[in-house]
């Protein structure tokens, strides 16, 4: 309590002394700084709004699926903020959308939202490789146009049982190779013989690269307007770097998208448990949007951001999964300095990292003729 005051204080005096605005405009810089407002793109991927349109239209087309019946933007869908809010995805065989999805085949980990995906791998130095950029929870994909190929081959899904995983991408390219509209869009955007696998990743990419929401109210602080943030936001984001969560979630993705032991408790209703390969390492997640990424964790655990709380308060002091052995708690988890004011400034505080202003068309047809976004019930 003495300390909260006190770095309350200490801001409040920061700020509105006339003379010495500087120390703590650096301190912001230097743990997360702002998202700048256009993503770097790979040599071999450059940008046109023709491609970033033909992605958008194979991103909600079924045909990409085995069944036809599933989309990228079934899971991702704009409406949900790009993800969905379902613990867990279900994919091949389900009907509906985000937490009115039922059937399906088990997906053992909770959607990503694809907003400001095009960022994964920024760090609070400003420097990063699209080519590199990490994807999914475990980090084992990198870039946007390598990971939008693996939901097509993964039986779980969008591929199902009935095509195997080595013939499943020729089919989809002989669909796409019979539908006029895609091949006049992919030999306008690739060329002559543009439909291809590769391609295909490009162009779904360079859509992605377009979801952007970088105008928060918190950028809008860190971008110069100091009535932006509430006083309790202020003091839960001295509290959020003092704490020792900044530590992972620093950058201006708040992620240093590194792989951390948090010891997440397994979730009971999925049929296995999810050890990341062994390691029970996962990726720290962006704390952007997390109005959309509800339910929380690799595996949709947790419902609120109290719930979070609550479980970094407990993790501190012991591991609390049964699986993962406390000594292997990552070592800036048991660092951090957690009381019950500070949680709830905290919440305030993430919940100005929200913005809700991004590119949510709907999209009513698309050249397949398939039901967009397939059976999502809309
Ligand atoms: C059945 C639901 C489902 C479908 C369909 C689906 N995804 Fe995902 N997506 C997920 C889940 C679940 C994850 C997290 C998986 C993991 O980490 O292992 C994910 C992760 C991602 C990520 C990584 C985000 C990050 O920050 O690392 C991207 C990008 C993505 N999906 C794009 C796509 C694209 C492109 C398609 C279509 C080609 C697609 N998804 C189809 C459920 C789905
Ligand atoms: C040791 C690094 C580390 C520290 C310190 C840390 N986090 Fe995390 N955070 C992670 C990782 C890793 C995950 C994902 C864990 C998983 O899914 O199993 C995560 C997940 C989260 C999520 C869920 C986001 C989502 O979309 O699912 C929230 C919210 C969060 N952390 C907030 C905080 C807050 C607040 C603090 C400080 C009290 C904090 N974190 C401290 C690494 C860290």
């Amino acid at each position: 309590m003495t300390k909260n005051l006190l770095s309350m204080l200490l801001f409040v005096s920061i700020i509105f002394s006339s003379c010495t605005p500087e120390p703590i405009e650096l301190n912001i810089e230097n743990r997360f700084g702002q998202l700048p407002a256009t993503a770097l793109t790979p040599i071999q991927n450059p940008y046109s709004p023709e491609k970033a349109q033909l992605g958008k239209l194979l991103f909600w087309d079924p045909i990409l699926s085995g069944n036809q019946d599933i989309a990228c933007v079934t899971c991702h869908h704009p409406s949900h903020g790009y993800a969905e809010q379902l613990e867990f995805s279900l994919g091949v065989g389900g009907v509906g959308l985000s937490d009115s999805r039922r059937n399906g085949t088990v997906v053992k980990r909770n959607s990503q939202t694809i907003l400001n995906t095009a960022f994964n791998g920024l760090k609070a130095e400003g420097n990063y490789t699209p080519e590199l950029a990490p994807m999914f929870w475990d980090n084992r994909n990198t870039s946007l146009e390598e990971q939008a190929i693996e939901p097509i081959l993964s039986a779980e899904e969008m591929r199902g049982h009935q095509i195997s995983k080595t013939a499943i991408m020729d089919t989809i390219l002989a669909r796409l190779q019979s539908i006029p509209t895609y091949v006049t869009y992919f030999e306008a955007v690739f060329g002559e013989n543009g439909i291809t696998a590769e391609n295909l990743g490009r162009a779904i990419a360079a859509f992605e690269r377009t979801l952007i929401a970088n105008q928060s109210r918190f950028d809008q602080y860190a971008a110069g307007n100091p009535n932006a943030l509430s006083s309790l936001e202020l003091r839960g984001m001295m509290n959020f770097i003092e704490t020792g969560c900044a530590n992972c979630h620093g950058g201006p993705m708040f992620s240093d998208f590194e792989l951390h032991v948090l010891t997440v408790p397994e979730n009971g209703k999925l049929p296995l448990i999810d050890d990341g390969d062994g390691t029970f390492a996962f990726r720290t997640p962006t704390l952007r949007n997390l109005d959309v990424t509800a339910p929380y964790m690799h595996n949709g655990v947790f419902s609120t951001l109290e719930e979070v709380l609550e479980f970094y308060d407990d993790a501190v002091d012991e591991s609390q999964n049964p699986n993962i052995p406390s000594e292997r708690r990552d070592e800036k988890l048991r660092q951090l300095e957690l009381n019950d004011d500070e949680l709830s400034s905290i919440v305030a505080f993430l919940r100005s990292l929200n913005d809700n202003d991004f590119d949510a068309e709907i999209v009513k047809e698309v050249p397949s003729g398939l039901n967009p976004g397939g059976n999502i019930d809309l």
